[in-house]
């Protein structure tokens, strides 16, 4: 069954690019295999990622990042069966933060700062269709 799971986390340190990229790295080298795909934002000290495939295999790809001591504080925003994937063939999307991608994110926050932890599903499913249509993440 393919399903989408979305979760928001905190960065427990302050992350390097190196670091980020080193995750994306990890990220793209792990979920091809698995038949995994999805995005990542990270903002604010907040990370924001999207995981689509096989229920069993995107649960246990997810309590594995579970572990991570990068990031704590995390919570499923999001799970369900979805008809496709938005990231077809892309195995771990890194989404760059820019001037137009933070007016993205804001877009559909609650808040003035970047807080997916108050998004409700649909938001979120708004938000990344969003930024897959405007090609606004980076190909992984
Ligand atoms: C926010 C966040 C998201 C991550 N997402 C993934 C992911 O989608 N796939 C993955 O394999 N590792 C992901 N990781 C990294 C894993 O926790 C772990 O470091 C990595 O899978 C280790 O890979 P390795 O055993 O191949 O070195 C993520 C880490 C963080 C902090």
């Amino acid at each position: 069954m393919l399903i989408r799971l979305v979760y928001a986390s905190r960065s427990t340190g302050a992350l390097t690019p190196i670091d980020v990229k080193d995750i994306v790295r990890a990220s793209q080298r792990n979920n091809a295999p698995l038949g995994v795909t999805g995005a990542l934002v990270m903002a604010d000290g907040v990370f924001l990622q999207c995981l689509e495939g096989d229920h069993l295999a995107v649960n246990a790809l997810y309590h594995r990042i579970l572990l991570d001591a990068r990031h704590r504080d995390p919570a499923i925003l999001q799970f369900g069966e979805i008809e496709q994937r938005l990231y077809t063939g892309w195995s771990m999307g890194l989404v760059p933060m820019s001037e137009a991608n933070r007016a993205l994110l804001l877009k559909y926050s609650p808040t003035a700062a970047f807080d997916p932890y108050g998004m409700r599903p649909r938001a979120l499913d708004a938000l990344f269709a969003e930024l897959v249509a405007q090609a606004r993440v980076l190909n992984g």
